[in-house]
């Protein structure tokens, strides 16, 4: 099987000409199908697609990780490029009202989709909302939910939602939405995620249980662990470590620090997943 990933959106770029944003894109190639996770926070992913000779039209799927705004702000500037109709696969509640409440800021902050569903659909976006794991050929599958099953990780409780459409009290986001992309690869499962908000162990248990398959090879894409504990950092390297990886390339909201904790740990199978990363997993 072929696989590879090419990053056109995250927070930093890796080579002239790119430009970094907070945010998370990664083309997906499987045997020649093109699947576009993610679309950065702005017009980002088309001018780095364009710098790197992507042609954003040839796309086939685009699957959205969550509804948070660095993930879906792309979007109507890649429906534009892409000129047609594209079958858009994610969680219903992508369309909720998200917010957060960010240290020393006291009011809430808008970080959902920056769009109506109704102008995206006349750019081409055709949703095809699921809860459930979608097959989208018999290699490439979303995890749908994921059931959060350890005491380490839990929902970033700064991410918040209005309790109900139109309402004014803030509770904190299920993220039923967060979902991340499987591809059950000939040597094991490559893990994409987005934000992982859910937690990327949970993320991993949860491709293993809809594919039946055990064997994890690649773990790429946001973590979500620039805010974890000490305790939930090193638990989440032990853990990984247990999958004895091929490629560990994490991204966006796996902050400095994760990082760089998991260069030290998992040296040559490591890599900083930039604006600009095109690998053959
Ligand atoms: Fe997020
Ligand atoms: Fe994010």
């Amino acid at each position: 099987m072929n696989v590879r990933i090419t990053t056109l959106a995250e927070n930093t770029a890796s080579w002239i000409g790119l430009l970094g944003e907070w945010g998370l894109s990664i083309l997906v190639e499987v045997d020649g199908l093109r699947v576009l996770l993610d679309t950065g926070a702005t017009d980002t992913v088309v001018h780095n697609a364009s710098s790197l000779d992507v042609d954003l039209s040839s796309v086939d799927k685009i699957v959205l990780s969550h509804g948070h705004y660095d993930h879906t702000g792309g979007l109507r500037s890649v429906l534009r490029a892409m000129k047609g109709t594209v079958q858009v696969i994610s969680h219903p509640d992508i369309w909720d009202v998200k917010y957060a409440l960010l240290q020393g800021e006291d009011k809430h902050r808008y970080i959902g989709i920056p769009f109506k569903r109704e102008e995206l659909e006349w750019l081409g976006a055709s949703f095809a909302p699921s809860r459930e794991p979608v097959w989208i050929t018999d290699s490439i599958v979303t995890t749908g939910e994921i059931p959060l099953r350890n005491d380490y990780e839990q929902i970033d409780p700064v991410l918040q939602i209005k309790s109900d459409r139109g309402g004014q009290r803030f509770v904190g986001d299920p993220l039923h939405d967060d979902l991340s992309l499987v591809i059950k690869d000939d040597g094991g499962l490559i893990v994409i995620s987005g934000c992982a908000h859910k937690g990327i162990i949970n993320t991993i248990h949860r491709a293993r249980e809809i594919t039946g398959v055990e064997k994890v090879k690649a773990v790429i894409g946001g973590t979500h662990l620039m805010n974890a504990s000490d305790e939930r950092l090193e638990w989440t390297i032990t853990e990984l470590k247990k999958l004895e990886l091929e490629h560990l390339g994490v991204s966006h909201c796996t902050g400095f620090h994760a990082a760089s904790r998991m260069a030290g740990e998992f040296g040559d199978i490591f890599f900083s997943n930039n604006a600009g990363t095109q690998k053959a997993l």
